[in-house]
């Protein structure tokens, strides 16, 4: 549909051309699959989660219409095949811009206590998506006050959209918003909860890790790895609710570009947010599952292979970054040799969730109809 028409279809709906209304979708019936010892996240109490809810918000994240000029969606950046990350250092927005920094994997989403590398003000997958939907510096989905309602015409539009949004957020006039289009992609990213990997069926007693890798567990966990000080939640990271308090972030000591543990702008991790100095390089310790997918590594995709990652640390960081006078001291505790790196690498490899990769609820609905939407 023309942009136009599809305008003129949402004055249309917006002035009374009343479809005959759908009945509530359930809600409260959510049901979350987790392991013993892992508690479900905290989701908002105007947000709960549902599975109607979860089932829209997950057409949203694959629809490109949901981009100010229909070039991208969130799965554009965030793969399911990747555990939802893409594969390259710096992504390419709608517009052809690139992001300033690697797009993150989503599984587990749910748990992280701050979003995205560095910046610890967004606690809310809800607040997170303004990033996305409306950044201009760089350009990611490209929706701004001049294609705004252009946006919303369209997906009012698709009977499916309009249909659901009615279901899903019953009682309200105009269901199809922005609000709720946050609301519902939330709620999918809630969804996504991965732990299914070989580690997790051997932490369950049905699966057997081989001596390289059990080798590798225990050097992660252990004083000469270190590993388990900022990777250790069920997450891998340091963010995982139960883990303590505040939210730490870490200087491995990547650069030094001045002498003075300088890192380039505008990657220079909480401190472009709080202007301290301390927090010069200072990043989010990221979440290891799956991570044999989500190359290439660091908040600036600079590392290519795990086995580099790991030896980043191991070499208590990289080039003139080791003598970064910000860098976290538990880095220069690290000893370990390159066969043990091997093992740790070893180790990483079984944090691969197959199950995640292929689960049918995650997966594109465009897919099997290519011609729609996308
Ligand atoms: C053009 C590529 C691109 C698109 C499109 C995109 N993202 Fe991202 N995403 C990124 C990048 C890059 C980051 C890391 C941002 C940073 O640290 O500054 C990120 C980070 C995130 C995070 C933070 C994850 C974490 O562990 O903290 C979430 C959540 C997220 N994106 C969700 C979405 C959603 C939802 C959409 C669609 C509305 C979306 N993204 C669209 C590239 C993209
Ligand atoms: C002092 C905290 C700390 C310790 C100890 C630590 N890491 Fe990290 N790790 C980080 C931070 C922070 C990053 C991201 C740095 C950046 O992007 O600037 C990171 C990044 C990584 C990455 C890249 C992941 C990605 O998605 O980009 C891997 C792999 C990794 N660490 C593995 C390990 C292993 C294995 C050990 C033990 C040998 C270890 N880490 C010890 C804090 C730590």
């Amino acid at each position: 549909m023309k942009p136009l028409a599809a305008l003129a279809l949402a004055v249309l709906l917006a002035a009374g051309g009343r479809e005959p209304l759908a009945p509530p979708a359930p809600a409260g019936d959510w049901r979350w699959k987790l392991p013993t010892g892992v508690a479900p996240p905290p989701v908002p109490a105007d947000n709960p989660m549902s599975l109607a809810k979860f089932e829209l918000g997950r057409r949203l994240f694959y629809d490109k219409r949901l981009s100010g000029n229909g070039g991208v969606s969130c799965a554009s950046c965030h793969q399911q095949r990747l555990a939802f990350s893409d594969g390259v250092a710096l992504s390419v927005g709608a517009t052809g811009e690139r992001t300033l920094r690697n797009a993150q994997p989503l599984a587990n989403v749910a748990w992280r206590k701050s979003y995205t590398w560095a910046n610890y003000s967004l606690t809310t997958l809800e607040r997170q998506m303004d990033g996305p939907l409306f950044r201009t510096d760089p350009v990611e989905m490209g929706i701004n006050d001049g294609n705004r309602q252009a946006v919303l015409a369209r997906l009012t539009a698709d009977p499916l959209y309009r249909r659901e949004f009615a279901r899903v957020f019953p009682g309200e006039a105009r269901p199809l918003t922005l609000a709720n289009i946050v609301k519902a992609v939330a709620s999918f990213e809630r969804g996504i909860v991965s732990f299914d990997s070989r580690y997790d069926r051997h932490q369950a007693g049905t699966a057997r890790l081989s001596a390289a890798e059990l080798r590798g567990l225990s050097l992660f966990r252990s004083e000469r790895g270190q590993c388990f000080r900022c990777h250790g939640s069920a997450d891998f990271d340091e963010q995982m609710a139960g883990q303590g308090r505040g939210l730490p972030f870490r200087n491995i000591g990547l650069y030094d570009i001045d002498g003075d543990g300088g890192y380039p702008f505008p990657n220079r991790g909480a401190l472009e947010l709080s202007g301290r100095p301390a927090d010069m390089g200072r990043f989010r310790s990221p979440g290891l599952r799956n991570v044999a997918l989500t190359a290439p590594y660091m908040h600036d995709g600079s590392v290519a292979t795990l086995e580099e990652a790991v030896r980043v640390h191991a070499e208590h960081g990289r080039g003139d970054g080791r003598r970064n006078r910000w860098k976290d001291p538990l880095i220069d505790r690290i000893r370990l040799t390159p066969a043990e790196q091997a093992d740790i690498v070893a180790f990483l490899k079984t944090l691969t969730d197959e199950t995640l990769t292929v689960d049918p609820r995650l997966a594109d609905p465009f897919a099997a109809v290519p011609e729609a939407g996308r």
